[in-house]
């Protein structure tokens, strides 16, 4: 695939530019609804960044996408800088920004390969959903440790890869056509594979005059639903697209993640899992009635969370060191909330 001549590779970054403005990323102040399941892991995550970063004085977020979670913990911390390579993203947390009233913060357009601060800058560096995003995770790593005070921290959240390929379905690959207008079609592919957890995601666009066209442009459903879901696989579409756009997501499970960071030289690391709230409560058939509640019981989850089995948990939350401040294996006593974690040093 990577030697035809129309396949061009695209980076996450932007992807995410292209929907800034769209759904989670929207230019709106977001509202958390109970009965939406990503809102009760919002939530969570917040007070786990909050838990963790509170008390710092210099925070830099990588990956700040439209805000999301410095807007609602910049009034734990001193000062926070959120950058971000999508510029419509940094826009948006921009105005987010303006109307919050919030001070401290400043997003600015910057790529993780390349931080424009000087050497141990920063007392704490955040990542919320960024890390599987960012194309070289190990020069981006490199930055980060670089940037960071020699006692600073680094706190990241990821999603499981393993609580997906247990809970959704699995596939091989999955394509479906979509027609717009009279006679453009688009053929849109996703594959997943296991060690290495990648996911590709393939835009096509179909020549409508090679023979795939003409069928498809025949097709009495196709022309009436406008999609159509296909088992042909990728190969079999390639030779009749004009254009052939992908992206590569590396996701994480708890031993990939923490590996990552411990080749990169951070220290002290420890994951935890969340994101199980809204599914015991939705299988007690009690999201509704505890909906006014989501805010408290997000923050009791934060707090459980280091109970959880990382293995069974649909979101990893990491913490690390750029230095150990233990020496072999040892319980830390957090000092602000009196938290008792096991290190891996
Ligand atoms: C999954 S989004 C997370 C956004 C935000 N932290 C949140 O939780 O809503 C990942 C973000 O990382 C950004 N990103 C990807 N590669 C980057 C890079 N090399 N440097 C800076 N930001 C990058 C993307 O543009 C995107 O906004």
């Amino acid at each position: 695939m990577k030697n035809h001549p129309a396949c061009r590779r695209v980076e996450q970054w932007k992807i995410y530019d292209r929907i800034a403005g769209h759904g989670i990323y929207a230019d709106v102040e977001k509202e958390f609804l109970p009965d939406a399941r990503y809102d009760w892991t919002l939530l969570a995550e917040i007070e786990l960044f909050r838990s963790t970063i509170s008390g710092y004085k210099r925070v830099l977020d990588i990956g700040c996408g439209t805000g999301h979670p410095s807007l609602h913990i910049a009034r734990d911390v001193g000062s926070i800088i959120g950058i971000d390579k999508s510029e419509r993203m940094i826009e948006i947390a921009r105005n987010r920004l303006r109307r919050s009233g919030i001070d401290n913060i400043v997003f600015e357009v910057g790529d993780a390969v390349d931080l424009r601060f000087i050497n141990e800058s920063f007392d704490a560096i955040i990542l919320c959903g960024s890390l599987a995003t960012l194309s070289d995770k190990k020069k981006s790593l490199q930055e980060i440790r670089r940037v960071l005070k020699k006692d600073g921290e680094v706190a990241c959240v990821e999603a499981n890869w393993l609580y997906k390929s247990v809970h959704e379905r699995y596939f091989e690959g999955e394509g479906s056509f979509v027609l717009i207008g009279t006679d453009s079609i688009r053929f849109r592919y996703v594959r997943r594979s296991v060690c290495p957890n990648k996911e590709v995601e393939y835009r096509c666009i179909v020549n409508p005059g090679s023979a795939l066209g003409k069928k498809l442009l025949s097709n009495p459903h196709f022309l009436k639903h406008k999609t159509l879901e296909t088992e042909m696989g990728i190969e079999e579409v390639e030779p009749h697209c004009d254009e052939i756009e992908y992206d590569e997501q590396e996701s994480f499970d708890v031993e990939t993640i923490s590996n990552l960071f411990a080749e990169n030289g951070f220290k002290d690391i420890v994951t935890v899992g969340y994101g199980v709230m809204y599914d015991l409560l939705d299988s007690a058939g009690l999201v509704d009635k505890m909906g006014s509640f989501m805010r408290k019981l997000s923050r009791a989850e934060a707090t459980f969370s280091r109970f959880l089995d990382p293995l069974k948990t649909e979101m990893l939350f990491l913490t690390c060191k750029r230095d150990s401040t233990t020496t072999g294996r040892k319980v830390v006593k957090r000092k602000e909330q009196g938290l008792r974690r096991i290190s891996r040093t």
